[in-house]
C-alpha cells in the first residue's frame, strides 16, 4: 500500500513537472527580451515608441491569450489547451527568430504572448485539479518555480549570446522547452475534474486511481459530482452574489501581485542598478542574474512550507519584507546624504525585495486563484483573474519609466510600498487559508455564504 502511495506520489510529481514546462516558457519568453532588445534596437534603428512596442507586444498577447482560453479550456479540456500552447510557442519562436523586419517580429512576439497568456492560466489550473489536497500548494507552485528558472535561463542565454549579438538565437532557443512540453503532455492524463464535467465518469475514475493510490477515489468522485450539479456553468454564474467573494479574492490578489512592482525589477533590474551607480553593463547584468537566482531559491523555500504553514502566513511575512525593502529603496534614492552608500542599500533592498516576493505573492497568488473558484466555471473565472494579472502587469510596465520622470525614483518606490501596505491589509481580510482543504470543500464554503477568514 505504502509502495503504491509512493509510486502515485512520484507519478503526480512527474505530471506536474511536465505541465510546469509551460511555466518555464512563460519565464523564458518574458525574460529573454531584456537582452535581445539591445541588439534588435541597433539592427533596425528602432525609435523609442517602436522599441516599447516590441517589448510590450508579449504582454498584449498574454492579455488576449488569457481572455480567450477560459471558455476553450472548459469546453475542450485543460490538456488540449496546453498542447495548443506548445504548438503556438513553437510557431512564435520560429517566426521571431527568422523575422526579416520589425513588423513580423512584433507579430511573432504577440503570438508568443498569446501562448504565455494561455499557459499562465491553464498550467496551474490543470495541476490544481489533478493534485491531492495535502500537496496541492507545492505542486501548483512547481509552475512558479519553472517561471523563475525560465527567467534565469533567459538571462544566461542572453549573456552567452550577447557576444555574437545573436538575438535570433535567443528567440530560437525557446523552441527546445516548447518541443519537450509538446511531447511530454501526450503522456499526461486529462484532468479528472474536467472529465467529470463532461460526464466521463469512467475515465475520471481511471485517472484518479492512478494518481491517488490509497486515497478514497469514490468519495472524491461523488464530491466532484455534487459540486457539478449545483451550477449551470455559464458566464452568468460569475455574476451571482455568492461568486463575489472568490472573484474579489482572485482579481485582488493578482492586482497586488503586480502593482507592488515585481516586473519593474524583472524587466528593468539592470536599469535600476545603473540608477544606483553600478556603472558597467556587465556588473549590472551579473547583479541581475543574482536577482534571478535569489528568486529561484526563495521559490523553493516557499514550496517547502506552503502546505505546512499555509498560504496566509507566507503572504504576511513576504509582503512585510517587500514593504520594508521598497521603503529602503525609496529612502536610498530620496536622501542626498546617503548617496555614497546608495549602491549597497539599493542592491541589498532589491535582493530582500525579490526574496520576499518569491516567498509570498509569487507562489501564493497563482495557488490561490487555482483554488478559490467553483469547478463548473473554474476555467472562465480563472481566465478572468489571469487576464487581470496581465492587464496590471502591462500597466505597471508601461508607467514605470514615466513615473520615475514625473514623481522621481524615491516617489515611485514609495508608491509601490504604499500599495504593498494596502496589499497586506487586503490579504489579512480577504485571503482564505486553503491549506489542506479539497477544492470541493472550498466551493462548499462559499456556497454557505461564509467569509474568507472563516475558512481555516
Ligand atoms: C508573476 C510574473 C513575474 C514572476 C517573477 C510571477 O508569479 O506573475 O509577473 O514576472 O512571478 O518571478
Amino acid at each position: 500500500m505504502e509502495q503504491a502511495g509512493n509510486k502515485s506520489g512520484l507519478f503526480i510529481g512527474v505530471v506536474a513537472a511536465i505541465a510546469a514546462l509551460g511555466g518555464l516558457l512563460f519565464g523564458y519568453d518574458t525574460g529573454v527580451i531584456s537582452g535581445a532588445i539591445l541588439f534588435i534596437k541597433d539592427q533596425f534603428a528602432l525609435t523609442p515608441a517602436r522599441e516599447e512596442l516590441v517589448v510590450s507586444a508579449v504582454l498584449v498577447g498574454a492579455i488576449i491569450g488569457a481572455a480567450l482560453s477560459g471558455q476553450v479550456s472548459d469546453t475542450f479540456g485543460r490538456k488540449r489547451v496546453i498542447i495548443a500552447t506548445a504548438v503556438i510557442f513553437t510557431l512564435g519562436s520560429i517566426v521571431t527568430a527568422m523575422a526579416p523586419g520589425v513588423s513580423l517580429l512584433i507579430a511573432g512576439r504577440l503570438v508568443i504572448g498569446v501562448a504565455i497568456g494561455i499557459a499562465s492560466f491553464a498550467v496551474p489550473l490543470y495541476i490544481s485539479e489533478i493534485s491531492p489536497a495535502r500537496a496541492r500548494g507545492a505542486l501548483v507552485s512547481l509552475n512558479q518555480l519553472a517561471i523563475t528558472v525560465g527567467i534565469v535561463l533567459s538571462y544566461v542565454v542572453d549573456f552567452l549570446l550577447a557576444g555574437q549579438k545573436s538575438w535570433r538565437g535567443m528567440f530560437a532557443l525557446g523552441v527546445v522547452p516548447a518541443a519537450i512540453l509538446g511531447i511530454g503532455i501526450f503522456f499526461l492524463p486529462a484532468s479528472p475534474r474536467w472529465l467529470m464535467s463532461r460526464s466521463l465518469v469512467h475515465r475520471a475514475r481511471e485517472v484518479l486511481r492512478r494518481v491517488r493510490a490509497g486515497g478514497n477515489v469514490e468519495k472524491e468522485l461523488s464530491d466532484i459530482e455534487s459540486s457539478l450539479q449545483q451550477e449551470t456553468g455559464g458566464w452568468k454564474e460569475l455574476l451571482k452574489p455568492w461568486m463575489r467573494k472568490p472573484l474579489i479574492i482572485g482579481i485582488g490578489i493578482m492586482f497586488f501581485q503586480q502593482v507592488t512592482g515585481i516586473n519593474t525589477v524583472i524587466y528593468y533590474a539592470p536599469t535600476i542598478f545603473e540608477f544606483a551607480g553600478f556603472g558597467s553593463a556587465s556588473v549590472a547584468i551579473l547583479a541581475t542574474m543574482g536577482v534571478g537566482i535569489v528568486n529561484v531559491i526563495m521559490t523553493i523555500v516557499s514550496i517547502k512550507v506552503i502546505d505546512r504553514i499555509g498560504r496566509r502566513p507566507l503572504l504576511f511575512i513576504g509582503l512585510a519584507g517587500m514593504v520594508v525593502s521598497l521603503s529602503a529603496l525609496g529612502l536610498a534614492f530620496g536622501m542626498k546624504g546617503l548617496s555614497h552608500i546608495l549602491k549597497w542599500v539599493a542592491a541589498g533592498s532589491l535582493i530582500l525585495y525579490i526574496a520576499s516576493f518569491a516567498f509570498s505573492l509569487g507562489t501564493v497568488a497563482w495557488v490561490i486563484v487555482s483554488e478559490v473558484f467553483p469547478l463548473k466555471i473554474r476555467g472562465r473565472a480563472m481566465s478572468l483573474a489571469t487576464m487581470s494579472n496581465w492587464i496590471f502587469n502591462f500597466t505597471v510596465a508601461m508607467t514605470f519609466l514615466t513615473l520615475i520622470e514625473k514623481i522621481g525614483k524615491a516617489g515611485t518606490f514609495w508608491l509601490y510600498a504604499i500599495l504593498g501596505i494596502t496589499g497586506w491589509v487586503f490579504c489579512y481580510f480577504y485571503i482564505p487559508e486553503t491549506k489542506g482543504h479539497t477544492l470541493e470543500q472550498i466551493e462548499e464554503h462559499w456556497r454557505k455564504g461564509l467569509g474568507p477568514r472563516d475558512l481555516r
